[in-house]
């Protein structure tokens, strides 16, 4: 059985064990500590702009609504699972609703979780109280810069701890426009046989640009009669660890495929990345949801808009020339390659660059762009949750407090 003192013989600072992208048991520990424990993005505040607005989300593999109430335009966050037999109240990604009726027995909830009627109610006791039987809320929300997370821990650092050293660049997405930016423009999503980390590992991973992307980027010198100097843009550009398992890859210069000087990851599956922010939804060990959405900036003309969104498309898009190398070589050969256990051979090196990153004032941990230092930063913050001892610490299956009603 893994616990936190066995699962370190899954992980160095150099390698990481094949197993953690295929172990159940991992995976379910990571789900426990990890994805309950720490602040998971949720959604944008864009996405449910007015009184009523909705989305569903997951947190791990706990499906989630996230709401604006009709009556203050509060932001709630509360499980998407009716307090009598367990079904979800809501299917639909997104909408606007001022009560989600359960589709089984009727329960009806207001869009701020309360329990506000059932048929038949006579048949329930004296002893039920329908003020504590609203949809269980997420013990903690929190807004940054419009970007919603939640916490199923009631314990821990504070959204703007966690978020640290990327708060800065936070800020910079938003403040690419004046009037602000806007998720709601839909999402490209798709679904690849493989481990969630696999995704977020690819999203700061430059040391694969010239040999994955080969054929794009040929392509983009045909087209624009440069051709890009990896060698020496490995030698410009910087990866850097900032803590927390969030790390930022600067570019140099434009690769075509996007409009942000920058790569983000947000420990654990938030990225910002070209003109999108990218979400990783853990389905199973080796199932994962990937949801894309394009960052339009607020005001900006239509045909601004509409550049970034082809620039997105044409390496990001389904029919670009991006993701669907990244899925095939990055995420199916992996795991295809992963069955093959060889003794000695069943660790991914994640050593690159080590001997030759510095450190600032700050604590920040910098290398080159084709230096692993993203992926030793991503599994530093997740040996650090994985290892948690929390038995002292009564969150992990914590019972909440059922939602109280509005007085
Ligand atoms: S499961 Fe929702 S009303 Fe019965
Ligand atoms: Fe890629």
């Amino acid at each position: 059985m893994i616990n936190s003192e066995n699962i370190t013989q899954y992980i160095k600072d150099t390698a990481v064990h094949g197993d953690i992208y295929t172990d159940e048991e991992i995976f379910k520990q990571e789900m426990t500590s990890i994805f309950e424990k720490t602040w998971v993005y949720v959604g944008h505040e864009s996405e449910i702009a007015n009184s009523g607005d909705y989305k569903t989300t997951v947190i791990g593999t706990h499906p989630l609504i996230v709401t604006r109430d009709s009556d203050t335009d509060e932001v709630h966050v509360v499980f998407n699972r009716c307090r009598h037999r367990a079904a979800t109240v809501c299917q639909q990604e997104k909408g606007n609703a001022n009560y989600f009726r359960c589709a089984y027995h009727g329960w009806t909830y207001s869009n701020n979780g309360d329990l506000t009627g059932m048929p038949f109610q006579d048949g329930y006791g004296e002893e039920f109280d329908r003020c504590k039987m609203g949809l269980i809320k997420v013990p903690r929300v929190g807004i940054y810069q419009g970007f919603i997370f939640a916490s199923l821990s009631e314990e821990g650092p504070t959204l703007e701890e966690h978020l640290g050293n990327a708060r800065p660049y936070i800020d910079y997405v938003v403040n690419t426009c004046p009037e602000g930016i806007s998720l709601n423009a839909g999402a490209h999503k798709y679904r690849f046989d493989g481990n969630w980390k696999l995704q977020v590992e690819n999203t700061i991973d430059p040391y694969h640009l010239s040999v994955t992307h080969r054929s794009f980027f040929n392509l983009m010198s045909k087209k624009t009669g440069k051709k890009i100097n990896f060698s020496k843009m490995h030698k410009n550009e910087k990866i850097r660890d900032l803590g927390n398992g969030h790390s930022l890859y600067e570019l140099d210069g434009d690769l075509g495929i996007g409009a942000l000087p920058f790569n983000l990851i947000v420990f654990p599956n938030l990225g910002f990345l070209g003109s999108q922010v990218r979400v990783t939804w853990p389905v199973s060990v080796n199932k994962t949801n990937v949801f894309l959405y394009p960052i339009m900036l607020k005001g900006a003309s239509v045909e601004e808009n509409a550049a970034r969104l082809r620039k997105h498309e044409g390496f990001y898009g389904p029919a670009g020339f991006g993701t669907v190398d990244d899925l095939e070589v990055g995420f199916d050969r992996v795991m295809e390659g992963l069955n093959a256990k060889g003794k000695d051979g069943e660790w991914l090196e994640i050593s690159r660059g080590l001997e030759r990153e510095e450190v600032d004032e700050k604590g920040i941990i910098t290398a080159t762009s084709s230096d692993e230092v993203s992926a030793r930063a991503l599994y530093k913050a997740w040996k650090k949750l994985m290892t948690a001892d929390d038995s002292n610490v009564e969150t992990r299956g914590k019972k909440h407090e059922p939602t109280v009603g509005r007085p």
